[in-house]
C-alpha cells in the first residue's frame, strides 16, 4: 500500500516544516543560550520534530523522553494520563521544555506540567509543532508554536493514526473513509 493514497490533502509541506523548525530553533537557541535546558520529548509523535529541531540549534540542550498514554478512544484524549516511561534524570532546579507534536484538548500537558511543578523544575515551558486551539478543554498555552491547525485529524511527520502514517514527511489530513472503517 501507499500511505499517500490515504491522504486527502497536505496541510503542511516539507518545506513549511523546515521553515517552522528553523524559526523555532532560532528562538529557542536565543532564549536558552545559557540555560542548558532539558528538552522532554513526549513519545512517540514528537520524535521527528525533536530531532529536526535540535539539529538546527547552536546552544546546549539535553534530550530526555517520556511516554504517556491517555485513556479514551483512539482519536480523543480523556485526560486520564498514565506514565508508561518516566524520565531517567531529576528535573529539580532545571529549565524544562516539553517538546510536543500537537496540543489538542491540552489535558496531557496540563497533567505533565503539574507533575513537573511538584518535581521542582526551575521553569517549564512548552514547544509544540501544532496547536489545535479550537479543541482546547483546559487553559494551557504553548510558549513556542509551529503553527495552528484546524480541528481535523492530522497525520504524518510523527503523528499517527493506529500507529500508521508517522513516516510521512509532511502533515496531512486523512481521508474520512480511512478512520470511519
Ligand atoms: P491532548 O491531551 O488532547 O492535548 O492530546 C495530545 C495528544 O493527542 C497528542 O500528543 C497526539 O498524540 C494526540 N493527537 C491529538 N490530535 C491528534 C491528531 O490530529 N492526529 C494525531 N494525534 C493527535
Amino acid at each position: 500500500m501507499k500511505l499517500s493514497d490515504d491522504i486527502e490533502k497536505v496541510l503542511i509541506s516539507e518545506e513549511q516544516l523546515e521553515a517552522i523548525n528553523t524559526r523555532l530553533a532560532k528562538e529557542l537557541s536565543t532564549d536558552y543560550a545559557e540555560k542548558n535546558p532539558i528538552f522532554v520529548c513526549v513519545l512517540k509523535g514528537a520524535v521527528l520534530f525533536l530531532t529536526d529541531l535540535v539539529r538546527k540549534m547552536d546552544s546546549p540542550v539535553e534530550i530526555e523522553f517520556m511516554d504517556v498514554s491517555s485513556y479514551g478512544d483512539e482519536m480523543t484524549s480523556s485526560g486520564d494520563v498514565k506514565i508508561l516511561k518516566d524520565l531517567d534524570v531529576s528535573v529539580a532546579g532545571r529549565d524544562v521544555v516539553f517538546i510536543e507534536d500537537i496540543i489538542d484538548t491540552g489535558l496531557t500537558l496540563k497533567y505533565l506540567i503539574e507533575l513537573f511543578k511538584t518535581r521542582q523544575a526551575k521553569s517549564v515551558r512548552i514547544c509544540t509543532l501544532l496547536d489545535k486551539e479550537e479543541n482546547r478543554q483546559v487553559n494551557i498555552k504553548s510558549d513556542y508554536v509551529g503553527t495552528t491547525v484546524p480541528n481535523e485529524f492530522v497525520v504524518g511527520y510523527g503523528l499517527d493514526f493506529a500507529e500508521k502514517y508517522r513516516n510521512l514527511p509532511y502533515i496531512g489530513v486523512l481521508k474520512p473513509e480511512v478512520y470511519q472503517n
